[in-house]
């Protein structure tokens, strides 16, 4: 009754949301910072007769000012319910089942699971030298778990050597110095499609809301996958109402970048290893003897959740989501109480 590589299937864990609201929560990357007003003026005004309809099954409003925004044309872009959910339709569009999905290694564990779900194979790579054999490359860039940033010049040379489709999940681009919109709305780009999402620096991530842009012949495809109304209107209205207060979000990400830099220089004074993080989260290995799993639980134990990756490849740090000042503060007095 259960298909065969579904039986076998390893779901992907997502981080704990845990349902008490007294807790430190660093452990999925949300933004401490609340949503621009608008979107809130949004809600509160939302006519519900709008809700006894469908909603605009290409999001003509929400797509023409993300085209705006991003220096390109309706025709590229693709708004899905969550980028999580772009990514599903991406592999659903561009494998055939006898090709594989590819992406660096570590990184953002879904994709490894989305290829499962899909029945190809899966291939990590360490680094961009060489371009694998596979019909899709996930490349998040700057990386997760590890926050590693590559430049765009390094994204564009991979791009150009790959033979399939790469989505450069631009997740985590907002708190980066660069990043590479500019591949995607290139007239030459034929392979590249730039993802973004609203769960990260437009705070949004209850939401469910993210986008790619790209070639129109890639976008059209995907059109051609997705559920009918696959983004609802409430979401449509509020996603729209967010891009609209740039400077909202930007103050927000600012904010978050100047707790990034001192969070990681007060780890670093007490021994810990901080991979210089372009993202809104750390990825940092404690000082030996201690262990990242014994001190994610001696956290968690605080109420304080952060991420551990268990394996070879991240078993050896943990994941910490920058939070507001107040709230890294708590954490740093948690670990000393170990
Ligand atoms: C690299 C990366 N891509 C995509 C996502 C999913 O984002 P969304 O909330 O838009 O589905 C995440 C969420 O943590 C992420 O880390």
């Amino acid at each position: 009754m259960i298909a065969r590589h579904v039986r076998k299937l390893e779901a992907y864990v997502p981080g704990e949301q845990p349902r008490a609201r007294n807790v430190v929560k660093l452990n999925t990357n949300e933004n401490p910072y609340p949503p621009s007003p608008s979107c809130a003026a949004v809600l509160k005004s939302f006519d519900l007769d709008r809700l006894r309809r469908y909603p605009d099954p290409v999001f003509s409003d929400l797509r023409a000012t993300l085209a705006k925004l991003n220096g390109t044309s309706p025709e590229n872009v693709f708004v899905g319910n969550g980028s999580d959910e772009v990514l599903s339709i991406a592999a659903k569009t561009f494998v055939e089942d006898d090709e594989a999905i590819a992406s660096l290694d570590p990184s953002y564990s879904l994709y490894k699971t989305l290829a499962a779900i899909r029945d190809v194979k899966w291939v990590g790579v360490p680094n961009l030298k060489a371009a694998p054999k596979a019909a899709l490359f996930l490349l998040t860039n700057p990386n997760a778990p590890t926050g590693e940033f590559r430049e765009p010049e390094e994204v564009a040379a991979f791009a150009k050597k790959f033979r399939g489709v790469v989505i450069v999940d631009e997740a985590y681009a907002d708190f980066a110095r660069a990043n590479c919109m500019a591949l995607a709305a290139a007239k030459a780009n034929r392979n590249v499609l730039v993802m973004r999402t609203f769960s990260k620096s437009y705070s949004l991530a209850g939401l469910r809301v993210g986008y790619c842009v790209g070639p129109k012949p890639l976008i059209d495809a995907m059109y051609k996958v997705k559920d009918s109304y696959n983004v609802d209107a409430v979401a449509q209205a509020v996603a729209l109402a967010a891009v609209k207060d740039q400077k909202w979000m930007r103050g927000n990400v600012a904010k978050v970048v100047r707790t990034r830099a001192s969070f990681a220089m007060e780890l670093e004074k007490r021994g810990w290893n901080v991979i210089p993080s372009e993202s809104n989260f750390v990825f940092a290995r404690p000082p030996a003897p201690a262990k990242a799993a014994d001190v994610f639980a001696h956290l968690r134990s605080q109420n304080v959740f952060v991420r551990y990756f268990p394996g070879p490849k991240t078993g050896d740090r943990l994941r910490i989501t920058i939070g507001t000042d107040g709230q890294m503060k708590k954490l740093l007095t948690a670990l000393k109480k170990s």
